[in-house]
């Protein structure tokens, strides 16, 4: 950190705003808006709202307190966390599966995102207005299986961040991040007002809400807490990254209640402004699967007053939701690339975004457009969305509760903010609940 050409490639972030808003950007994406509701549609509705919100807090909050600690003590990307603390030891491979893990989600998430980018075209065009849900089906399909149009999006996705993520930490993901949180939020509580507001809107609200124990099996738990890991960014180190940027003075225990907070909330607003809307038209189903937001919401939104513009705002929300996400991924890489490679940010950014967007050409293609890669997105998402991330949470807990040490992440915890009272609660967390807990999910996995 001494050599100031070093400290210029890594970065600070300006202020403890910027962090926490960065943070949030990072949790918040399509895990929240488009990831969320699927579930909880096709998993039982308030059950699964219940077991994601205790596993977010129980779970999730200890996880991202242990990423920030070993982020901000060791100023490190996340094979140099583990390295610098545990030198000659296997454990840097714990934060390479990290680096190859946010490759290889952000490859397929950018060209979901590039479907939003799509559908915010769509909307702002009009094109779909007044159309019967056979033609918008139709679209739907007909745009997946056009293999120019997905990779032009996945392409024009990949170019936006890798700007964004070459202006640096300060100029570049905090200045977006501070402008685009709070515009999304804005629009997302519009959406909800609208939602509820709509006749039939008060039986969504109970599918949503009123937990039904009996739909509660082991699968359904297994969800609900790998969706809570892939919403806190938790797993593949962007977390760590994040932190790594941030100055000693800063309080990380109220920083990860904060945006643990808020990624409970968005998600929350939006299963508020999607289930009302859904059952307030006629015929569809909460368990429409990922085709749900891109199929059925624009025949939510022909069939409301003011659908175009409702619509519009949905799909910006979407797209600016996924950018500040996809950028703590490529930032994991390229934190990596500079810290251990020794190269600059410029030539960092552009040859991650690089193979980045030509792994994701397989998921990009393998849904209508080219049957050999069919199915290449959704085997990319159980293995590296579910599983990966799950096996390096469990990495994370098992090294700062065995092998750094309570004790000193404690120390670090407390710097910035004075004693953590929960300290033996969060050691107990880290040691014995946090990993066995995910060591069971993993054992579902495996049997299932
Ligand atoms: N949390 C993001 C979302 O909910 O869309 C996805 C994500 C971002 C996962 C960053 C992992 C990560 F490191």
């Amino acid at each position: 950190m001494s050599a100031p050409a070093e400290a210029n490639q890594r970065g600070y972030w300006g202020s403890g705003l910027g962090f926490v808003l960065a943070v949030v950007g990072s949790a918040i994406g399509l895990g929240n808006i488009w990831r969320f509701p699927t579930e909880v549609g096709e998993n039982g509705g308030g059950a699964f709202v219940l077991v994601y919100v205790i596993a977010t807090f129980l779970i999730g909050v200890p996880v991202m307190l242990a990423e920030l600690a070993l982020g901000r003590k060791t100023q490190r990307n996340p094979v140099g966390a583990f390295r610098s603390l545990a030198p000659k030891s296997g454990w840097g491979l714990a934060g390479g599966l990290g680096v190859l893990t946010g490759l290889i989600i952000l490859s397929f998430y950018s060209v979901v995102a590039g479907w939003t980018l799509k559908y915010t075209w769509i909307a702002v065009t009009g094109s779909l207005h007044g159309a019967t849900p056979e033609t918008i089906s139709a679209t739907f399909t007909n745009f997946i299986r056009d293999p120019w149009a997905v990779l032009t999006c996945h392409l024009l996705f990949m170019v936006i961040t890798i700007r964004i993520v070459l202006g640096g930490v300060q100029r570049g993901i905090e200045r977006a991040a501070k402008i685009l949180m709070p515009v999304l939020f804005g629009l997302l509580l519009l959406l909800v007002v609208r939602s509820l507001t709509l006749p039939g809107a008060s039986e969504g609200l109970s599918f949503y809400l009123k937990p039904d124990f009996g739909k509660l099996d082991s699968v359904v738990v297994l969800k609900a807490v790998s969706q809570a890991f892939f919403s806190l960014s938790l797993g593949i180190g962007a977390i760590i990254t994040y932190g790594s940027y941030l100055s000693p003075k800063h309080d990380l225990v109220s920083s990860a209640l904060t945006v643990s907070f808020f990624d409970f909330f968005i998600a929350f607003l939006a299963g508020l402004a999607i289930f009302p809307a859904l059952f307030s038209v006629p015929g569809l189903t909460p368990d429409a699967g990922p085709g749900l937001i891109f199929v059925v919401l624009p025949n939510i939104f022909n069939a409301i007053p003011l659908g175009n513009l409702f619509g519009a705002a949905f799909f910006i929300l979407l797209a600016i939701a996924a950018l500040t996400s996809a950028i703590s991924m490529l930032e994991v890489v390229v934190a990596f690339a500079i810290d251990e490679l020794g190269w600059n940010r410029r030539r960092a950014a552009i040859a991650a975004g690089s193979v980045i967007f030509l792994l994701g050409i397989p998921s990009a293609l393998g849904n209508g457009a080219v049957p050999f890669f069919s199915g290449t997105l959704e085997f990319a998402n159980q293995i590296f969305g579910g599983m990966a991330l799950v096996v390096g949470a469990l990495l994370v807990s098992l090294f700062v509760g065995w092998k750094w040490g309570v004790g000193n992440a404690v120390e670090e915890l407390e710097r910035g903010r004075g004693t953590f009272r929960l300290r033996t609660v969060w050691g107990f967390l880290i040691r014995f609940v946090c990993p066995l807990a995910i060591l069971t999910i993993l054992l579902q996995l495996l049997r299932g």
